[in-house]
């Protein structure tokens, strides 16, 4: 199988030109105009999946840009491109290695092979491991060292071994067992740490180490004042094994850590971070879900899968996402894209389409290695409404910035609280609305409209809706790598940094010795801060 990414300069294609060409030719489109000379539109540009409905006819595009869209997503073999995916194909090249995170949501007994090897039974395993050890904490049978029931669970961990369990365990926060608080411990920041044991009883907590790699230098941090503030309260290091679980692809070094191997759940290296929710890492919002809700979120994950991988490029939502994207930053352009969840539990969904979409795309080199020549990943950034309508939607109506905004909402609510539903629906109608066709006024109230935006739609958020969301994303991510010619699945950009600040610590540690090598700002402030720090002793 061929693995290299699909040959020649984006920007030289002539269906990157052809797309350039109709740009300059056509002046911006009117979205007034478009859904006044077809009635249709709406329905039109609109497609519906499981529970699912994108209605992407907001955007400033023709039928003509859709069809010159979707040629680019052909000259850059996007088909072949996802048959490489689900055929655990070594899709990640700078790592040598599968991205198969599809193969963690295949349903039971399906096959899902690595260069012939099948991971499903290794899958199935640890699921049905997670799922027994789950039912064992929530019913209470699972004893701390006292023997005392667990009552609280903290999930330690960064990054994406952080984002997606919190995220979606914020959604999914009314199939949350009342019994057990999960929450979630991710910075290097002593206040952090203490927020998050401030109100727990050690003889009641779990604390589940969430890590990849088992080497983060934040999470280990957490995990060793975790260990020694239970240490020190239950008086015994044999706590450990009762009171901590790992969910890893290192598990010797979750072993040498003290964690009791019969609760590291793992998972693997064909796994990336930011898109190992369903993998063990989603272990604490399985314990506070339960199995079958978790389970039900994997399948809603598939569902999206099977539509990725069948749906024509015309109809298939993580495609088109993916391509308005690429038009909007490549020909527009739009810096930013602004992720707007009408609905308090998708608060955690933007943090987590950050790492997503920044952390894959976020490149200026591309996956075969030469410079690249066009943009890559917006800014993703956003906020639940309508607490964004009153902080930044000013700039989105009237500033000078071009923010396409995805839209998220529900038909019915989990809470239904006199008419707030209804009311908070409205609003994020009227926001698309008004952002599209604007309205004429004195200057300064005026809002010039055609501004863009999606607007997904589903009837509740269950965990089923919940995965389908995250795995459209997931392959929006991929859709926009592979038309820019990234490699979505690593993430060198972050590895300068960590040297850095090992270097740095070093030279704190050691109280004086700043070194030489460090520019004079840097120096400066390190000198700084040791000077105030020791000021503060
Ligand atoms: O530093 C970035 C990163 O590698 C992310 O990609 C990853 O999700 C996070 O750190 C945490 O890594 P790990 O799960 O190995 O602790």
């Amino acid at each position: 199988m061929d693995l290299s990414p699909p040959p020649g300069d984006l920007t030289l294609l002539p269906e990157w030109l052809a797309l350039a060409g109709h740009r300059s030719a056509n002046p911006e489109p009117s979205l007034a105009r478009l859904f006044a000379e077809d009635s249709q539109r709406a329905q039109r540009l609109c497609v519906e999946h499981e529970e699912l409905l994108l209605d992407y006819s907001k955007n400033l595009v023709t039928d003509e840009t859709l069809a010159l869209l979707t040629g680019l997503a052909r000259a850059r073999d996007l088909p072949g491109q996802i048959e490489k995916l689900f055929a655990g194909a070594r899709v990640n090249s700078s790592e040598n290695r599968a991205a198969f995170h599809v193969a963690l949501r295949a349903p039971r007994g399906s096959v899902s092979e690595i260069e012939g090897n099948d991971v499903g039974p290794q899958v199935q395993a640890v699921l049905a491991r997670m799922a027994d050890f789950s039912e064992r904490v929530r019913s209470g049978e699972w004893k701390g060292q006292t023997g005392k029931r667990i009552r609280h669970v903290v999930n330690i961990g960064i990054g994406g071994s952080d984002l997606g369990p919190r995220m979606a365990l914020r959604a999914l926060r009314p199939y949350a067992s009342a019994d057990l608080r999960v929450d979630f411990l991710a910075n290097l920041d002593g206040a952090d740490f203490a927020a998050r044991v401030e109100h727990l009883d050690p003889a009641e907590t779990l604390f589940v180490v969430c890590s990849k790699t088992f080497n983060t230098e934040e999470t280990l941090a957490n995990a060793r004042v975790a260990r020694d503030w239970l240490v020190a309260a239950l008086g015994a290091e044999t706590a450990v094994a009762r009171h901590f679980a790992a969910a890893t692809a290192n598990v010797e070094a979750a072993a040498h850590f003290g964690i009791d191997p019969a609760l590291c759940f793992e998972f693997w290296d064909w796994v990336g971070g930011r898109y190992s929710l369903a993998s063990s890492v989603g272990l604490s919002l399985m314990l506070a879900v339960g199995p079958e809700a978790f389970r039900a979120m994997l399948a809603g994950m598939h569902a999206m899968d099977s539509h990725f991988r069948r749906a024509p490029l015309e109809a298939n939502m993580p495609v088109l996402l993916g391509l308005l994207g690429v038009w909007y930053t490549g020909f527009l352009p739009a810096e930013t894209h602004c992720i707007a969840p009408y609905s308090q539990d998708l608060a955690e969904f933007p943090a987590y389409l950050q790492q997503l979409e920044m952390e894959s795309n976020g490149k200026g080199v591309g996956a075969g290695g030469g410079e690249l020549e066009h943009h890559t990943a917006p800014i993703v950034w956003g906020q639940s409404g309508t607490r964004g309508q009153h902080a930044f939607f000013q700039l989105l109506h009237q500033g000078t910035r071009r923010v396409p905004v995805d839209f998220i909402g529900f038909a019915r609510s989990h809470n239904p609280v006199a008419d707030h539903h209804d009311r908070l629906m409205a609003h994020c109608f009227a926001q698309s609305e008004a952002l599209a066709f604007g309205h004429a006024d004195e200057p300064h109230r005026a809002c010039p409209g055609n501004r863009p935006s999606n607007t997904l739609l589903a009837p509740l958020l269950t965990p089923g809706v919940l995965g389908q969301l995250v795995a459209l994303y997931e392959h929006k991510v991929f859709v926009q790598a592979t038309l820019w010619g990234v490699n979505p699945f690593d993430q060198w950009g972050v590895e300068l940094g960590k040297k850095n600040a090992r270097q740095i610590f070093s030279e704190i540690e050691a109280g004086s010795a700043v070194s030489p090598h460090h520019d004079g700002s840097t120096r400066a402030l390190i000198q700084r801060y040791l000077a105030e720090r020791r000021g503060g002793d």
